[in-house]
């Protein structure tokens, strides 16, 4: 009995004389640890007979718990008084320079593609999205490729292995699908904020990825465009010209824009024409707005009956024109890159150099940063 009083006394005055934590711990494995003086008077209890374990488990639990607290407390103290020593003694020197910031860029292909969606926004165009993979009837079908004729092959697409039901899926070519999901109504699958199938009128943007087995400076088995859409009952060429060329002006940031259609053939368009807007090649780089020189950037054209009619419209109530540009070749154009292949390599280097400040001051030609 006082040898346990005296343990306790003993070893709670170390405790709390402990001079540093490393010490207090040393004290800790004396006492408690697994073969500590109070952990061997624990182990005793097994060999005590009832009566006597019934008297002393108390005691020497007591012990474990008095001590075990002392040297948590002690521990407590210790740690807040190093903490106050560390933070006596540092300082932060607000004077010093920030350490430089590794700052992440906006892609030039994601900067372009919110310049155009500003631009559309106004002229009162709604987004649509569709999907990546599609199937034959959305990408050639629908938008009236005979079968087996040879425009299929004009798209060197993707085909992916026949699945269950003996279909091939296929990576889709071009982003002119998603017309046919927005006139059939039948993109409910996607998120309710994209304006996704809707009864005409019908005005849609759809950017997006397309692919298509293609490798030079000017093309990437990858790459993006954007799809445009109106439906209404009196829509012609007109309005198709007015709508490029505003979006050409404001585009490229000046009002000197000359565009000119060249007939063209697109199985979905009737007429279908090709736009070029007039550039100089002089210098090395092509600049818009000067010059004597054609550059394509588009096709367009009035949307073809057949394709009104595989979709569900009427085409004697229903008629419109649709577009298709390539996102990043007008950016290429814009912003002078010279090859295409480097936009989806990967390179930081090349991104931090052509890439955009996501803080950048508003453009004044689109509103956006
Ligand atoms: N889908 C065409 C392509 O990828 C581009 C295109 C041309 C889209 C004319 C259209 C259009 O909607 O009317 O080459």
């Amino acid at each position: 009995m006082t040898d346990l009083n005296q343990l306790q006394a003993e070893l709670t005055a170390r405790a709390a004389a402990g001079g540093n934590l490393a010490e207090l711990e040393a004290l800790r494995l004396e006492a408690l640890g697994k073969s500590g003086s109070i952990s061997e008077l624990l182990k005793s209890l097994g060999r005590m007979s009832p009566d006597e374990r019934r008297e002393q488990g108390p005691l020497i639990n007591g012990l474990r718990d008095a001590v075990a607290t002392a040297i948590a407390a002690r521990k407590a103290e210790l740690e807040a008084a190093e903490l106050d020593a560390r933070l006596a003694g540092e300082h932060v020197d607000l004077t010093l320079p920030p350490p430089p910031e590794r700052r992440g860029h906006v892609h030039p292909t994601m900067q372009v593609l919110d310049e155009m969606i500003a631009i559309f926004a106004e002229l009162g165009f709604a987004l649509a999205e569709g999907p990546d993979i599609e199937d034959d009837f959305h990408n050639f079908t629908a938008l009236n490729f005979p079968p087996k004729h040879p425009a299929r092959e004009m798209h060197d697409t993707f085909w992916l292995p026949e699945d269950a039901r003996g279909e091939r899926k296929l990576l889709r070519t071009h982003t002119s699908p998603v017309q046919v999901r927005v006139m059939q109504r039948t993109n409910e699958a996607l998120p309710s904020w994209v304006a996704n199938g809707q009864a005409p009128p019908i005005r849609v943007i759809v950017p997006g990825r397309v692919y298509r087995s293609d490798s030079d400076a000017t093309h990437t088995p990858m790459f993006h465009q954007m799809e445009g859409l109106v439906i209404d009952r009196a829509i012609h060429m007109g309005h198709l010209k007015w709508t490029l060329e505003t979006f050409c002006r404001r585009f490229f940031e000046t009002e000197a824009v000359v565009t000119r259609f060249r007939p063209h053939h697109f199985p979905f368009t009737e007429p279908s024409a090709e736009m070029d807007v007039q550039c100089d090649r002089s210098g090395g780089s092509i600049k818009i707005g000067e010059g004597s020189d054609w550059l394509e950037i588009l096709g367009g054209g009035m949307v073809h009956p057949t394709v009104l009619r595989n979709c569900g419209l009427a085409p004697d109530e229903w008629q419109g024109f649709a577009f298709g540009l390539g996102i990043d070749r007008l950016g290429a154009l814009k912003y002078g890159m010279p090859d295409l292949r480097d936009m989806f390599s990967g390179d930081v280097r090349w991104i931090d150099h052509y890439g955009f400040s996501a803080f950048a001051a508003p453009n004044p030609a689109t509103g956006l940063s």
